[in-house]
């Protein structure tokens, strides 16, 4: 089962970026060319009944897949960076992280107004990268049409935080 093979590649790296926090790192997937297919597979299989017609990618570890994701499913992919990234006009949003604050941006012209978008990001921890993300793609007058993640730490409870936006919330591995 895919779960398993993931979880016995993805590798716990302890004390980083801070001590006591144990970092899930998803390196190791991407020297398994065969396996990143799978992922990409078992995304497109899991949102085969979604309307969805662009997908957002997320800085930096949302662009791995995300991109993989939209071009299996023949849509265009559009990136949401960190503050000052991006070259054009963009809109932004501000979030909190534990210590401190954080800026996303998107492109003010990413896509049309009423476009189905599906968020992705390797893994959900708190949440809060992703409602800052949902919030620009409404601000463009987008749907979130959904959420999909390599991973979601269910004990941090990021989940329930989506459902505002979109109850169609995919993950692979669960911890
Ligand atoms: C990590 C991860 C998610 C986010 C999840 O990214 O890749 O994007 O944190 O956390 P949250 O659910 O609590 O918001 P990070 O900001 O470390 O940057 P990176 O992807 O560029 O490594
Ligand atoms: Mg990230």
């Amino acid at each position: 089962m895919l779960e398993q093979k993931l979880k016995e590649v993805i590798r716990d790296v302890p004390d980083f970026p801070q001590p006591g926090i144990i970092f899930k790192d998803i390196t190791p997937i991407l020297k398994d060319a065969h396996l990143c297919t799978e992922i990409v597979e078992a995304f497109a299989e899991q949102v085969k009944d979604l309307k969805i017609d662009v997908v957002a990618g997320i800085e930096s570890r949302g662009f791995l897949f995300g991109l993989m994701l939209a071009n299996k499913l023949n849509i265009p992919f559009v990136p949401i960076r960190k503050q000052g990234k991006l070259p054009a006009k963009t809109i932004s949003e501000s979030y909190k992280l534990e210590y401190g604050q954080a800026t996303i941006e998107i492109h003010d012209d990413a896509f049309a107004e009423g476009t189905h978008v599906l968020i992705h990001d390797d893994l959900l921890a708190t949440g809060g990268t992703v409602v800052a993300a949902s919030k620009l793609i409404e601000k463009l007058g987008g749907k979130v049409a959904g959420f999909s993640f390599v991973i979601n730490l269910e004990f941090l409870k990021g989940e329930g935080r989506l459902h505002r936006f979109s109850e169609n919330v995919i993950s692979l591995v669960k911890y």
